[in-house]
């Protein structure tokens, strides 16, 4: 069994892209709404992660009482300012504001989290277009290829079936030839589907949803959960202990696919800068 060293391989991309970083000067622009934990300790990664890659990285917070008209504004503003390259709003966001509006509000040219109707669609169409994909997924696929682990022609399941990670995995893992099976809420035997994964994607936010029982010997286990335990402590959606001793490779949390994000976030925030240079 060999663990897929995300935190490792995440510091390597960073490395990689540091000499183009200081030649093209790209600015991340994050805007984070509220006060949520999670949030706060994502939005920390990704502060730290375009300090080393020679990023200039610009924060705007505001109280979770900011209204829709309000983060529009701001967004709209972020959009026309030709000083800023990359631009996300961090989620999740309060209630009262209706996420779909504020997607749709970031310019797909600075949307580095690859979230925007314009680059999901174009995500559709081939790896060849797959110019601003969504951050975990993208992080997924390059710590697949890393390690050298074929797709194509593979029984990929991907459980979860979420805008961010499990509909754009799915895409990304059909686009590179997989049989792809995705699994949510309603699949009425869970257990029957993830048997016969060769690569099985876990993107639910459960704590031991995947057992060992319900993984074939020799799979490759993706792990994106990312629960805190009352004890304070991280883990994923997979029973890692026992999960370990049936696959092939596996992700741990944390140290698995969490910084492969960051890392995805950090080389479309170099690409889009490098489009943005284009004449
Ligand atoms: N919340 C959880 N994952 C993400 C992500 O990839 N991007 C943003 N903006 N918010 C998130």
């Amino acid at each position: 069994m060999t663990i897929l060293d995300g935190k490792a391989l995440s510091e390597e991309l960073i490395d990689s892209v540091k000499e183009k970083a200081s030649n093209l000067k790209p600015t991340l622009a994050v805007i984070l709404v509220g006060e949520n934990p999670a949030s706060l300790a994502y939005v920390k990664n990704k502060k730290k992660a375009c300090e080393k890659t020679g990023i200039e990285y610009i924060e705007y917070k505001y109280p979770a009482t900011i209204t829709q008209e309000e983060l529009l504004k701001k967004i709209e503003e972020v959009n026309q300012d030709d000083n800023v390259n990359g631009l996300i709003v961090q989620l999740p966001l309060p209630d009262h504001i209706y996420v779909p509006e504020v997607i749709k509000a970031v310019a797909p040219k600075k949307d580095v989290d690859g979230f925007h109707a314009y680059n999901i669609g174009k995500m559709f169409l081939s790896p060849e277009f797959e110019d601003l994909p969504p951050a975990t997924p993208f992080g997924i696929v390059k710590l697949l290829d890393h390690y050298d682990i074929p797709i194509e022609g593979k029984d990929v399941v991907v459980v979860g079936h979420s805008n961010i990670v499990g509909k754009p995995i799915s895409m990304m893992m059909l686009n590179r030839n997989a049989t792809v099976t995705t699994c949510h809420i309603y699949t009425k035997d869970l257990a029957a589907h993830t048997k016969n994964a060769d690569i099985l994607i876990v993107a639910v936010g459960k704590e031991k949803l995947i057992t060992a029982d319900m993984v074939k010997d020799g799979a490759v286990v993706v792990d994106v959960g990312m629960n805190r335990r009352e004890d304070g402590s991280l883990c994923g959606d997979v029973d890692f202990d026992e999960v370990s001793k049936k696959a092939s490779y596996i992700t741990p949390v944390p140290g698995g696919v969490g910084p492969m994000t960051v890392a995805a976030l950090i080389l479309n925030t170099i690409r889009a800068t490098e489009r943005q240079n284009q004449p």
